[in-house]
């Protein structure tokens, strides 16, 4: 079906574990593109979801006592939470459970089976367990070390359904020759064709050692594959096989985005598949870089996951964003870290875009009455040479964003707005103001809040929110993220707009204050168990040892010369004893006297500042240390009850 159509997914994720910024990262990329896209007119299909089948998955619900399915419920929650909290804008969200999906994965099996492009064999070889995969002799050393994560393999022979990879080797490597594009960026695109070269293998894609999986039709001994049935969910998205009108509308413009870690299922595995269904392979696969974080890979064990919830509400969603687009090429690995984020902030947000919008809403609000000025008037060079730069930064913009460089495309708009700064010292329209000079201060003001329009719709697909502040500020009518891009002209603003001037975009972060607290956040973090990390774990016999009970605040004082701690006195029903607590901050004395907390009874009495301590209480604390939950009872109960 002709027309502007485009279809963009991500991997759909794990959900044997939480999401971490790695998977922020692919899926806002994502989202930047799905953005832009719509903004040059496209009709955009844009989908994410959860991968729930397979040994791993089965594992970790085996380790945290649930079922898989209790297990893939709770997680997958995550990841929708997150998607909307950091605005994606993904049309589906597909889950390999679904019963939509698992017919697709039955249907495609049949009809390979049927074409014979499926056979039954058996298969021995090593396997990695958690990455679910055999590898051959040649890649794994006399060690028999997983090639990907390091752990030992096991020697495993199955029966195993083969998917007949052989026979699209040649096809594959026509397809590429003719598609030099289809794998980007370029070293991935070399990497993929000389594997393809060096010659493609059957692939097994079912298991008999796996019971959390498809059942393979006709033979329910085995389950699917876990990447077998996970690959096909871009087509599960696309309604296949019976609406043909939605395949045909987005197939042929799929692009699959992910890191370099998945690039040969995506590149050489479902291509071939795509071929036996005789369908066209996907139209662009791009593979990003690998983050680590501050130097080291990200893992649990060594406790440096960075959580994107935790980000976003430290920072804001849109520097979050922006940050991780900004950062490193798209392509490229990079380090994350916390103070790099900060400084991007400070320099880019707050100096530069910040500054722009303050200082011009300011002199619109001293000189003009708080309405922005026609451009008539005494226009010169410099204006024309503005004017000039952000119709080609707009075109610059877009060729990069084509291509995926969102880093360059984002310093195409500094670059502009770092211009529009100086164009300000250079004009001095303060100067222009006190001199009453309307004639030549009109055109400048105008220059700049169409200067700051531009570059909010340029930042739009990056940072939704922040564009649509831009446009309220200077009393533009209409979402920036909603425009399109062709129809941006120079000279849009209506006579007489009116700007208002709010609250500053990026307020600076005072560095010495962010060290503080960031050196609280890590102590605390030391000292907060991981959910998920089982080196942890204590047994029951363990936490019995805790005496939990219930107790009713009689009295609350401040301790003396100690401003975060109070000296609370409790009532156990069977005795009356004191703790003292450092909630000062959070609570007053009379929204605590009176009611029921949870205590710790049994704790080594300790002397916090000659007071002495016979317990403690129990409340959450966020991220940010900012805010504090008392935890409580449901209803009330006797003083003294005993906490199970
Ligand atoms: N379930 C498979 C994908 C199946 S798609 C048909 C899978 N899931 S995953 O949860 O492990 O996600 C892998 C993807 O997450 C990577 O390809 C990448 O997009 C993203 N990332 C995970 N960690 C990352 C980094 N440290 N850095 C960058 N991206 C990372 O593989």
């Amino acid at each position: 079906m002709p027309g502007k159509n485009f279809y963009i997914t991500t991997p759909i994720y794990y959900v044997n574990d939480v999401p971490h910024i790695g998977h922020a990262y692919t899926t806002i990329a994502s989202d930047v593109m799905a953005r832009y896209k719509r903004m040059c007119g496209f009709d955009v299909m844009f989908s994410t979801g959860t991968d729930e089948h397979g040994q791993k998955i089965q594992q970790a619900a085996d380790q945290r006592n649930m079922t898989a399915q209790q297990l893939v419920d709770s997680v997958m929650v995550n990841f929708k939470n997150l998607w909307k909290e950091l605005e994606i804008t993904n049309t589906d969200f597909v889950r390999t459970t679904e019963a939509r999906h698992e017919r697709v994965v039955q249907y495609i099996f049949s009809r390979l089976m049927e074409q014979g492009d499926i056979y039954k064999g058996s298969y021995e070889g090593w396997y990695c367990v958690p990455c679910e995969t055999y590898f051959p002799e040649s890649q794994i050393g006399g060690e028999k070390l997983c090639p990907d994560c390091g752990r030992p393999l096991q020697n495993m022979t199955e029966e195993s359904y083969f998917f007949r990879m052989s026979k699209y080797e040649r096809p594959l490597l026509d397809y590429y020759e003719k598609n030099p594009g289809a794998i980007l960026p370029q070293p991935r695109y070399n990497e993929v064709l000389s594997f393809i070269r060096s010659g493609l293998r059957d692939q097994s894609i079912s298991r008999t050692s796996v019971s959390w999986g498809v059942p393979l039709p006709g033979d329910e001994r085995h389950v699917i594959y876990v990447w077998f049935d996970a690959l096909i969910n871009y087509l599960t998205v696309c309604g296949y096989p019976d609406n043909e009108e939605l395949v045909e509308k987005y197939w042929p413009t799929v692009n699959h985005i992910m890191a370099k870690d998945i690039i040969r299922f995506h590149c050489i595995v479902w291509p071939a598949m795509l071929l036996a269904l005789g369908l066209n392979p996907p139209a662009k696969v791009f593979s990003h870089g690998w983050w680590t974080v501050e130097g080291e890979k990200m893992s649990k064990s060594r406790g440096n996951v960075v959580d994107p919830f935790e980000m976003a509400a430290l920072y804001g969603v849109d520097a979050f964003r922006y940050f991780l687009m900004r950062e490193i090429p798209f392509g490229s690995d990079g380090d994350f870290s916390e103070r790099a984020l900060v400084g991007r902030i400070n320099s880019d947000l707050a100096n530069d875009q910040g500054n722009l919008l303050n200082r011009t809403l300011q002199m619109i609000d001293n000189f003009t009455g708080g309405v922005v000025p026609s451009h008539s008037g005494t226009e010169e060079d410099l204006d024309r040479e503005i004017r000039a730069m952000a119709l080609a930064t707009l075109d610059s913009y877009r060729a990069r964003m084509d291509s995926y460089a969102f880093d360059e495309a984002l310093k195409e708009v500094w670059t502009l707005i770092r211009r529009a700064n100086k164009y300000i010292d250079e004009t001095m329209p303060w100067k222009l103001g006190k001199e009453g000079n309307l004639e030549r201060l009109g055109p400048v003001l105008n220059t700049l809040c169409e200067t700051l329009r531009f570059t909010a719709a340029m930042v739009s697909p990056f940072m939704p929110a922040t564009a649509r502040k831009i446009f309220d500020q200077l009393g533009l009518s209409g979402d920036p993220t909603e425009l399109l891009l062709d129809e941006l002209e120079w000279g849009q603003i209506p006579e007489g707009s009116r700007v208002s001037k709010k609250a500053v975009l990026f307020p600076r972060i005072d560095l010495k204050e962010w060290e503080k607290q960031k050196a609280e956040r890590d102590a605390r973090k030391g000292a907060t168990p991981d959910p998920g990390d089982h080196e942890d774990e204590v047994s029951i016999d363990d936490f019995k040892k805790i005496e939990l009970r219930v107790a009713r605040v009689v009295k609350v004082e401040p301790v003396p010369k100690a401003d975060k701690l109070y000296r609370m006195d409790l009532d156990l029903g069977y005795e009356r004893r004191t703790i003292v607590s450092g909630i000062r901050e959070f609570r007053t004395p009379e929204e605590l006297e009176g009611r029921q907390i949870i205590v710790i009874c049994n704790l080594k009495p300790a002397s916090l500042r000659g007071v002495v301590s016979n317990g403690m209480l129990l409340a959450a604390e966020t991220a940010d240390g900012k805010s504090l939950a008392l935890l409580t009872v449901d209803q009330e109960i006797a003083p003294g009850s005993r906490v199970h």
